[in-house]
């Protein structure tokens, strides 16, 4: 059944402006999930202009009560779990079960930040001066604007809205085209939670058009983005010329690095969930297999058996383990980028191929992938790909892979497997990335812990954990001189 999606501006689902719309289809099988609004830069005007009201009460509501909020949102979101993650696997495509994780997500980020409200904490210090108090406390921003991906369609918004609201911020939310629906469902239980109007807006649309409005009203304070690099990097300039802050997640180009003193058997459990879960498309997916050559032989063989298993299909039922990519022109890229890689000289061990015949027809669907004797210098060990291809590439010595690990352009998250506790501590030390585990792959960040990468995967800010609040918030240095007369600071201490 094909279903509606509208804009949600100062309390109200309304459509476009313009009244346009457009599709969203099932990845899986190309059916139409809903009709949505395809808005312009006068809804993105609308919703600011909501937002910026409604700043006036909810920055001045005390943030205890915000959190209060945010529990009503948690309880919403867990009673509404099974419903959210099915509408999410129809339109992106993940298997349920971990749909059903994206939206565990959200709701423990509103768990986590809810109670933020009771602990926005600042400091109190001793002035350098007698009968004078210094201390800090964190404000909001004003109107923060959200431009989110469609690959974590529930985790991600909430990542980003929770910690904004909880610091009493207003939100303007533009959700990738891909994903409108599953936002708006989102939006809709965040309005079920009692949300006072226009604290969170919704603003969809097909058209890069939309989030450069955001990106350069002058009434957004904040951008925080999340996709591409190239986005990333216009998003940016933009929002220097507009003198605003802007937090940027870009990806990555993941790897897991195996010593010869590895547990394989485990090893090739998280390499699978890393490479394959949620068809590659993770930020955090692994993408390269940096392995000591000593055990590359023994390690591929076992690979390629637990290849096998995967099933690949429909996200909706239960047997599948890797579902659809995005859409057709994501499936072109991966196909690419493999095609690159067979020409570059790399062995093409597993998959390579799109499937397009049977229950696959009507989807874009694509086989996991296999390569070894990948080289540094080969296009699929330096882009990221965001499909379920995996690029095998051998070194000699720990060394050699944290340099090999290092040697990308991105840092979002890097994993090593060995039983020696000094390797361990030496590589959690020099690997180059925001994220690091020892024995796991490359993705499970949990809420409550920093979440972001170093070069081109980000511009310094974090998602999630206490670095949250300082992405939305500003601190504010507060003396009070009680002692009735003129004291100079730096003049008047001795
Ligand atoms: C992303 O890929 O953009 O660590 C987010 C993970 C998830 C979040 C990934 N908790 O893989």
């Amino acid at each position: 059944m094909e279903s509606q999606a509208c804009n949600f501006i100062g309390g109200k689902w309304v459509p476009a402006q313009s009244g346009g719309t457009f599709e969203t289809r099932n990845p899986a099988t190309g059916q139409v999930i809903a009709h949505c609004a395809d808005s312009g830069v006068e809804d993105i005007r609308a919703a600011v202009a909501a937002a910026r009201e409604a700043f006036e009460s909810w920055h001045r509501l005390p943030a205890p009560q915000r959190g209060a909020w945010l529990y009503r949102v948690a309880e919403r979101l867990v009673h509404e779990k099974e419903a959210l993650a099915h509408v999410l696997t129809s339109e992106m495509g993940k298997v349920l079960v971990e749909a059903r994780g994206d939206v565990q997500e959200a709701i423990d980020m509103a768990y986590y930040m809810g109670g933020e409200g009771r602990r926005q904490f600042g400091h109190s210090a001793p002035a350098e001066l007698p009968n004078k108090s210094a201390s800090s406390i964190r404000e909001p921003l004003g109107v923060v604007g959200l431009i989110t991906p469609w690959n974590f369609p529930s985790a991600i918004p909430a990542w980003k809205s929770f910690p904004a609201l909880i610091m009493g911020n207003t939100v303007v939310l533009k959700p990738s085209p891909d994903t409108p629906f599953t936002a708006a469902l989102f939006v809709r239980i965040l309005d079920e939670s009692g949300i006072p109007p226009g604290v969170v807006n919704l603003v969809l649309g097909s058209t890069p058009q939309v989030g450069e409005a955001l990106v350069k009203h002058p009434d957004v304070a904040l951008i925080s983005f999340t996709g591409s690099k190239a986005t990333g990097a216009k998003v940016a300039l933009d929002a220097a010329t507009h003198h605003k802050r802007v937090a940027l997640e870009m990806g990555g180009k993941n790897a897991i690095l195996v010593m010869e003193d590895a547990n394989l058997e485990l090893a090739v459990e998280g390499i699978v969930w890393s490479a394959f879960g949620t068809t590659g498309q993770r930020c955090t997916a692994c993408s390269r297999l940096i392995v000591h050559r000593a055990v590359t032989d023994r390690l591929v063989t076992l690979l390629l058996d637990r290849m096998k298993t995967l099933r690949v299909g429909n996200g909706l039922n239960p047997e599948t383990d890797v579902g659809p990519l995005i859409n057709q022109s994501q499936r072109d890229h991966v196909h690419d980028l493999v095609k690159a890689g067979q020409q570059e000289g790399a062995r093409l061990l597993a998959g390579g191929h799109s499937l397009t015949e049977g229950e696959y027809a009507a989807g874009s669907f694509f086989a996991p992938t296999l390569f070894d004797k990948v080289t540094p210098s080969m296009r699929i060990a330096n882009e990221e790909i965001f499909g379920p291809v995996l690029s095998v590439l051998e070194v000699q010595s720990l060394d050699e892979a944290i340099a090999l690990n290092n040697s990308v352009e991105y840092g979002l998250s890097s994993a090593l497997y060995t039983q020696d506790v000094n390797r361990a501590q030496y590589a959690m030390r020099e690997l180059h990335a925001g994220i690091v585990y020892i024995n796991a792959g490359t993705i499970g960040s949990e809420v409550h812990l920093p979440f972001g990468g170093v070069k081109a995967t980000g511009n310094g800010y974090r998602e999630a954990g206490q670095a949250a609040l300082d992405t939305f918030s500003e601190w504010k240095s507060i003396y009070v001189d009680y002692s009735g007369q003129l004291q100079r600071a730096q003049i008047d201490t001795t």
